[in-house]
């Protein structure tokens, strides 16, 4: 089986995570949006997608990505992840939830709330600011949750 694992990632974690995904299954390529805007998902029989969340969305990449190849992605063995640093676990499932078109939310086999990082050296002012006053610190963080990536990959086999 061909496998892409598509993703947007405006720091790089969510290119690291898609790597560690890719490292655990066979047969797999990763392909960042920014780079290729327009990937053929036609020649993949399965593709998982990856965004980071901020401010509680994904990327506007990935949710015009879904919009233009929902019918094709429906037919597709499909996965959905999203990195982000939410604590609550209820919050977190929303953000997995809301993240990608609710159509494709239920065709998915596998999801997962991956975790993610904060970065200050890679934040820019504002970001820098609102980090701090919701984490109370500016110390650079990782939580990412390779648990709940490896179940993740199991899922998908
Ligand atoms: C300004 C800002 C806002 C964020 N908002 C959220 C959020 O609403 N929910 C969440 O789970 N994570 C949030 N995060 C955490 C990011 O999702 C996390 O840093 C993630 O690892 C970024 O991945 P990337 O480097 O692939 O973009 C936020 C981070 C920043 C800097």
């Amino acid at each position: 089986m061909k496998t892409a694992i598509i993703y947007t990632s405006k720091h790089g974690t969510t290119a690291k995570v898609a790597q560690m995904i890719a490292e655990r299954l066979n047969q797999v390529l990763t392909i960042d949006l920014k780079k290729d805007k327009h990937p053929d998902v036609n020649s993949y029989d399965g593709i998982i997608l990856g965004t980071s969340i901020y401010a509680g969305t994904s990327s506007k990449a990935m949710q015009r990505f879904c919009k233009e190849n929902l019918e094709t992605l429906k037919q597709k063995r499909l996965a959905l992840f999203v990195c982000g640093m939410e604590l609550d676990v209820t919050k977190q499932q929303q953000e997995l939830a809301n993240a990608y078109p609710q159509e494709l939310y239920g065709y998915a086999v596998s999801k997962c709330f991956a975790g993610g990082k904060f970065q200050f050296e890679k934040m820019n002012f504002f970001e820098r600011a609102i980090i701090k006053r919701i984490a109370k610190t500016d110390k650079s963080v990782s939580q990412i949750r390779e648990k709940d990536i490896e179940k993740f990959v199991a899922d998908i086999r």
